[in-house]
């Protein structure tokens, strides 16, 4: 059962919460054994391929989980944007491994390869019928909210709200990940970077949302923990 928008959520318009997914009918403790060990099974095999894309989907499912519950969403709704967190880059299966794992910058032939994981993560989704609802939220992990990002340019609103969160979320979690190639960046710095990509890249309002959800987190009143994604991952 999909609850309501709380307060919080209301302040932000409708508009603005209404497109997160039109959802799974489960929540939370609910769902079917045999779809975790589905979702626990493409989870393995992105993991086989490359073990930094997994650690960094759980920790940005986390953060996604942080900011949703920051916002107030229903159970349910908290639920599909942590799983289309969980599997927004699975597409990265797809791309061939001197794309995936090149240190040093992609060429532009590279990029658009690299480029094309946001569909490939949504078109292996899709086989999963439960799942759905979701797709939308992966497909569109990349569209800046000024209509400059992949796959179709959306912009603004038109982007679903956990693709909004995502892309947040994913960012901030490459900017603080030491790399090969670079190391971490300390997060106020990341919070910072965040802030100056508000409205151009970033929807300005989930920004502030998610770093008023980290500093919570930070101070024991908010969490991004959950019992689904320690069952799938
Ligand atoms: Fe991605």
């Amino acid at each position: 059962m999909k609850k309501a928008p709380k307060k919080g959520a209301k302040k932000q318009g409708k508009g603005h919460l209404a497109v997160v997914t039109d959802s799974l009918a489960f929540a939370d403790e609910a769902y079917p054994e045999v779809l975790i060990d589905s979702l626990r099974a493409i989870i393995a095999s992105l993991e086989e391929k490359d073990s930094y894309t997994h650690g960094h989907s759980v920790r940005v499912a986390g953060y996604a989980v942080l900011v949703a519950r920051e916002l107030q969403l229903g159970e349910v709704e908290v639920r599909a944007i942590e799983l289309c967190a969980l599997f927004h880059d699975i597409g990265k299966i797809g791309i061939p491994d001197k794309v995936l794992q090149k240190s040093s910058r992609l060429s532009r032939a590279e990029f658009e390869i690299m480029k094309s994981h946001p569909v490939r993560s949504a078109r292996i989704l899709e086989k999963v019928s439960a799942l759905g609802n979701l797709l939308p939220g992966i497909r569109h992990h990349h569209e800046r909210f000024d209509g400059l990002g992949y796959p179709d340019g959306l912009s603004g609103l038109e982007i679903p709200l956990a693709a909004r969160i995502i892309l947040i979320a994913d960012t901030y979690d490459a900017m603080t990940s030491t790399r090969p190639y670079r190391l971490a960046l300390d997060k106020e710095i990341a919070f910072e970077e965040l802030r100056k990509c508000a409205a151009t890249q970033f929807d300005p309002t989930l920004v502030e949302a998610f770093i008023t959800a980290m500093r919570k987190q930070e101070s024991g009143h908010q969490s991004g923990e959950s019992a689904l994604t320690k069952k799938i991952a």
